[in-house]
């Protein structure tokens, strides 16, 4: 088997190359990755063992000529995390969010069309379903409704992707997961954030009331249920992925807060993203009942880690909190 991975150098790719390089010791694995704000080589070390079975390119995947050179060389499966992915940035700006998400998407698309890769897989999210009330759960059937540019960029890189099903054949599938936490995720997203924060005895910015209700999975389960699509999901097929571990925000936030014996009143309460969702929640009996996935991360358990994770890795996330982060920082949070 060989893959080409977009946006590996980011938080679910970086722990998706390794837990295919770990499990399958025939795949090889290409990365093509920007190395944007958020993409960080650090995160791709543990490749190291692993040799020549892993080969790092940077560059954009919104750049024809040099996608067409990637792909071809010939792969198996293209899966393709790449993304401007935070929520907050594309509400300043975006811009990024449409050339990266939409165009990008497009030049993967016609390159592996080009060259007849074997199957392009999508990482997409709950977001583009928009938002639910207080019951029910996300199917693959439900209608697209995103609120946000980042979400919106993402429906549309589906929909891109469904069409070259039908329109060319191509063997494609979506995979639309819900919130996910765990190692190397860039502490701009809640948990990390919430966890370095706490950490450098910073105030923790909780938007609105804090009971927007999230679906929360250990990146290590969304990456097994990837694996498995990708080996044995439907050409065509859009499968969600979600643990079923609902939570309001502000319980993360104190679990968090308890855990590193820091006190509540870090919490701070401030104005509310715009056009903020509500409350996710994923129905992945699909997954299930057709693959056989389930998740095995407890959310205590996987939270509990996560934590001990960013302890351990201080000087990993210390790097990234300077700089261009705290530009974002002092611009987002600054007047909330
Ligand atoms: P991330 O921001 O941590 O990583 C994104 C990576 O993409 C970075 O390494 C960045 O350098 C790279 N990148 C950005 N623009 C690029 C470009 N033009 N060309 C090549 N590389 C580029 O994001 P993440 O949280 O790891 O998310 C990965 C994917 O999973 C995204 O597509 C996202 O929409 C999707 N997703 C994320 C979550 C979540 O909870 N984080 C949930 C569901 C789906
Ligand atoms: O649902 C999947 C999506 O999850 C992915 O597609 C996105 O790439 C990923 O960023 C994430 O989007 P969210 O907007 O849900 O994640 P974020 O971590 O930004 O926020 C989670 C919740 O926490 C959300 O309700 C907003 C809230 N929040 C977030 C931040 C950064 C706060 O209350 N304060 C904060 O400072």
């Amino acid at each position: 088997m060989k893959l080409l991975v977009t946006g590996a150098a980011g938080f679910i790719g970086s722990n998706f190359v390794l837990t295919m390089l770990e499990s399958y010791p025939d795949t090889r694995i290409v990365t093509l990755d920007l190395l944007t704000y958020a993409g960080n080589l650090e995160n791709l070390q543990d490749t190291g063992p692993y040799g020549d079975r892993h080969r790092f390119i940077r560059g954009d995947i919104a750049d024809r000529d040099l996608v067409r050179s990637v792909v071809s060389e010939g792969f198996d499966a293209v899966v393709n995390f790449a993304a401007e992915s935070h929520v907050d940035r594309s509400i300043l700006d975006a811009s990024a969010f449409v050339r990266t998400n939409v165009l990008g998407t497009q030049v993967l698309l016609d390159a592996c069309r080009e060259f007849g890769v074997g199957r392009f897989a999508q990482i997409s999210t709950d977001e583009v379903y928009g938002s639910l009330g207080a019951v029910g759960a996300f199917t693959e059937d439900d209608p697209l409704a995103p609120n946000s540019p980042y979400s919106a960029s993402k429906a549309a890189a589906d929909m891109l992707v469904r069409s070259y099903h039908r329109t060319y054949g191509m063997d494609v599938v979506i995979t639309r997961c819900s919130n996910n936490y765990g190692p190397y995720q860039f502490p701009e997203k809640l948990i990390p954030l919430m966890i370095t924060n706490a950490l450098s005895d910073k105030e923790l910015p909780v938007y609105g009331d804090g009971m927007h209700v999230r679906d929360w999975i250990h990146v290590r389960d969304h990456c097994r249920a990837i694996d498995l699509i990708i080996g044995k999901g439907s050409a065509g097929e859009i499968y969600n992925i979600g643990a079923n571990t609902e939570l309001p925000n502000v319980r993360i936030v104190e679990h968090i807060l308890a855990r590193l014996n820091k006190p509540e009143s870090l919490i701070r309460f401030v104005k509310d993203r715009p056009g903020h969702d509500r409350r996710y929640a994923m129905d992945s009996s699909k997954l299930n009942r057709e693959l056989g996935w389930e998740p095995q991360v407890a959310f205590e358990q996987g939270l509990d880690e996560t934590i001990c994770w960013y302890i351990e890795h201080e000087q990993w996330w210390q790097r990234i909190k300077s700089g261009e982060y705290m530009n974002f920082y002092d611009t987002w949070y600054g007047d909330r």
